[in-house]
């Protein structure tokens, strides 16, 4: 019977798939870290600028203990192919800010300060999901729950920050702009992760030596997903509420 929790303890029992399912994380907590860092450096106001820097600090440290669970079972981490690369693609398609102008010295506009909050948004609604659906599917998993365990909660924090700031934002009278923007960033969003999505069960495939009618039933699974969340679900992730943690990163 194939279910989420038995693709993952298959991934989990193989060195190549657990390598590449922990690398994967680990970029694209330590991509977060040092955006949010080059982001907290572009900006002006500084109560603003140690949110957003607390904010990547907690990135880099989900990245260490990604890094930090490869090393314990013995195990390098691997490049991600490009392809599969969530941070890098959603960064080609327009979303966020791109490395070019991060790594300029120019302080970030209000526009730019926006993009940065609607995409970490969005991003962070997914993470956290993503965090709990393995916390869920390793909960019996002495080495893994721990720090999945801890990063889940450090997700509520940043979620919960980039609502406030959202909402503060929109009282401000720039709830339209807010809007279209979370609209626009979240269609971008449930493409690529479709595409990673496939991407990942083809890797997963060839290296677990699944059969073609198991990885087309997956490829078919996340495609799905991609429908539904097109017409219905995409709502979730462009949602502002109130935080569930007020001031978490302040
Ligand atoms: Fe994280
Ligand atoms: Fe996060």
């Amino acid at each position: 019977m194939l279910s989420t929790k038995s693709i993952f303890r298959e991934i989990r029992q193989n060195r190549d798939a657990f390598k590449l399912l922990l690398s994967i994380a680990a970029k694209g907590e330590t991509q977060g870290g040092w955006e949010n860092e080059r982001i907290a450096a572009l900006t002006r106001d500084p109560v603003a600028a140690r949110k957003v820097l607390r904010h990547g600090a907690d990135e880099t440290k989900h990245g260490l203990m990604f890094a930090k669970l490869l090393h314990k079972a013995r195990l390098d981490t691997v490049a991600v192919p490009m392809a599969a690369d969530y941070c890098m693609l959603l960064e080609q398609r327009g979303i966020g800010l791109p490395h070019t102008r991060l790594k300029q010295e120019e302080p970030l506009d209000k526009e730019e300060f926006l993009k940065y909050l609607v995409h970490s948004k969005v991003t962070e609604e997914r993470a956290s999901e993503e965090v709990n659906l393995m916390l869920k599917v390793f909960q019996d998993d002495p080495d893994l729950a721990p720090t999945l365990g801890a990063i889940a909660d450090d997700e509520i924090n940043h979620v919960s920050y980039t609502h406030e700031e959202l909402l503060k934002l929109c009282a401000q009278g720039e709830q339209d702009k807010i809007n279209r923007l979370l609209k626009d960033y979240a269609m971008v969003e449930i493409r690529v992760y479709r595409q990673v999505g496939q991407v990942f069960v083809r890797n997963m495939a060839q290296m677990l030596g699944w059969s073609r009618p198991k990885q087309w039933l997956l490829e078919f699974g996340v495609f799905a997903t991609y429908l539904i969340e097109r017409a219905f679900t995409w709502r979730r992730l462009v949602a502002l509420r109130p935080p569930v943690r007020p001031n978490a990163m302040g």
